[in-house]
């Protein structure tokens, strides 16, 4: 093993293949069907969080190699074997490519938690969904169709949907693999090429992926992947003014700069930024379920999603009751080693998520909150860990009810009737989702149309599946991915019409 070999205390329970690739030198960067170090030389430290141990050592790529797999891309589109390639068999490619993730999917989901910290069974769960989706949108590849036009009997017209360029893709962290799929799988679908940004916390699902993507014959240049940091390389993308479009998930202050950034040559631009989801628990709930997927619903991936259940909204006459079994349930989680099938919770993914969210349970104690569960650190002497952590006693105005932690933490909030808690539910700068529990059937559609959220739940959390679009209200994003909505969000439309 070389110098970028880990120093892991847990190489006896990784895969042979995991090792391998671990051990196998620097990580370079995918351009142009080819693994090149960084132009300057530069690399950086993945970190494993669970242990604060090196894992592998990654080419940091700047704006110079940016530029490098911009042209790739732009070539492969342009003039290289993808737009000739017939929808049939892009198709082909997608499925093999689910096939190849579904084949590894074991080490594909060691390397998700040797990087991000969640516990090994979501990230099996996560390699699952990405195959999925990659499924899904080869699928489409063959179904995005166009528009008759009617008009005169003199005139024909014709609408055409068609792939638009070169796309930038800066990703998130939180689901190293997923949120590649959600982003390559319907940007191919659609004809485009991509330059891919991963997470400088966790750039190796998507390297193991290039690598997977190239052995299902992807054309050069067609999948670019630079690997590095976002004030640079991810900064180039936005600003490249050969991108053609650009798709961003992350915090709501980069989504800006992105936003702004995009203005120079106007790319299109989707966002899936933060949230501040209210999860609503009303009095005739079945209570059990509500605690029990409440909690998963905010404690999963170690509370760094998106959409978690951070502010819960809980009806007077059973506020009590409700805390208490959702901090019971907080402390019956299992926090360790991630790659122990029986752990339930993780460490953070990096020192930096670490003291954020250590600076929130402070501010926490400052605003007076009432710690019910956690409110600390872990008690591992290593690691990002971070003790699943339950509030009572908090306002919907403090700025722990309003800020995105992106940790383990909920504030539980009571209100009085369904006027109430859709006032509180909707007072924030966030959309992303929101949830209903309750047995009254009007009362939830009624719920599930009040709330500005681009997901509503009820009498569930969290589910998301390709069929159906997710993005955000307000400052959450715009934009909707999925579903047939990222068939739109990848494609141009042009009209043709034909004098007869
Ligand atoms: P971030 O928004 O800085 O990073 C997300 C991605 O954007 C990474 O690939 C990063 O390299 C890139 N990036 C950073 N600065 C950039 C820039 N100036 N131009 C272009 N790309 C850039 O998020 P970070 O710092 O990792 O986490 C901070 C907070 O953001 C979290 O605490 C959480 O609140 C939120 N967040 C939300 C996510 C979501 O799923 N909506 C995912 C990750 C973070
Ligand atoms: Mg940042």
């Amino acid at each position: 093993m070389n110098e970028s070999a880990p120093q892991n205390s847990n190489c006896r329970i990784l895969l042979p293949s995991v090792l391998e690739f671990l051990s196998r030198g620097p990580k370079k960067l995918l351009i142009g069907g080819k693994w090149v170090p960084a132009k300057s030389g530069k690399t950086f430290e993945t970190i494993n969080p669970a242990h604060e141990e090196v894992l592998a050592i990654v080419a940091e790529g700047d704006n110079a190699d940016v530029d490098d797999a911009v042209q790739a891309a732009r070539k492969a589109f342009e003039g290289g074997k993808w737009p000739v390639i017939g929808p049939h068999q892009r198709a082909r490619y997608l499925f093999r490519i689910a096939e190849l993730i579904e084949t590894n999917a074991k080490e594909l989901a060691k390397l998700i938690t040797l990087d991000n910290g969640k516990p090994i069974e979501e990230s099996i769960a996560e390699a699952a969904r990405a195959a999925e989706t990659f499924r899904y949108y080869g699928g489409w590849a063959t179904k995005i169709y166009g528009e008759t036009n009617p008009s005169d009997p003199s005139l024909f017209s014709y609408s055409l949907r068609e792939p638009i360029g070169v796309c930038g893709q800066i990703i998130p962290w939180n689901g190293p693999l997923s949120t590649i799929s959600w982003k390559v799988a319907p940007a191919l679908a659609c004809g485009n090429t991509v330059v891919l940004k991963p997470a400088e916390q966790t750039p190796l699902p998507a390297l193991r992926l290039g690598e997977l993507m190239l052995e299902a014959g992807v054309p050069e240049g067609v999948i670019n992947i630079v690997t590095g940091f976002g004030p640079t390389a991810g900064a180039a993308i936005g600003a490249h003014p050969d991108i053609d479009k650009v798709a961003f998930t992350g915090s709501t202050e980069v989504g800006k700069l992105i936003l702004r950034a995009s203005a120079g040559n106007l790319k299109r631009v989707s966002l899936e930024l933060g949230g501040k989801s209210p999860n609503i628990i009303f009095a005739d709930a079945d209570l059990e379920r509500a605690v029990a997927l409440s909690a998963r619903g905010v404690f999963r991936n170690q509370g760094q999603v998106c959409c978690a259940a951070t502010r819960m909204f809980v009806q007077e006459s059973i506020y009590d009751e409700f805390a208490e079994r959702i901090a019971a349930k907080a402390n019956e989680i299992k926090l360790g080693e991630p790659l122990d099938k029986t752990t339930t919770m993780g460490p953070l993914v990096s020192q930096e998520q670490h003291e954020r969210v250590l600076g929130y349970l402070k501010l926490a104690r400052e605003e007076g909150a009432d710690t019910r569960a956690g409110g600390e650190r872990g008690p591992q002497p290593k690691g990002y860990f971070v003790k699943p952590t339950i509030y009572t006693g908090a306002k919907n105005g403090m700025r722990i009810s309003r800020e995105e932690i992106f940790g383990p933490v909920a504030v539980v909030i009571p209100f009085k009737d369904e006027n109430d808690a859709v006032i509180q539910g909707n007072d924030t700068i966030y959309g992303l989702a929101a949830a209903v529990w309750t047995r009254d059937l009007s009362r939830a559609h009624k719920l599930a149309r009040a709330l500005k959220a681009g997901s509503v739940w009820l009498n569930c959390y969290g589910i998301i599946d390709p069929i159906a679009p997710f993005g955000g209200y307000k400052q959450s994003g715009f934009g909707r991915e999925l579903g047939m909505h990222s068939i739109e969000l990848y494609t141009e439309i042009k009209s043709v019409y034909v004098k007869l």
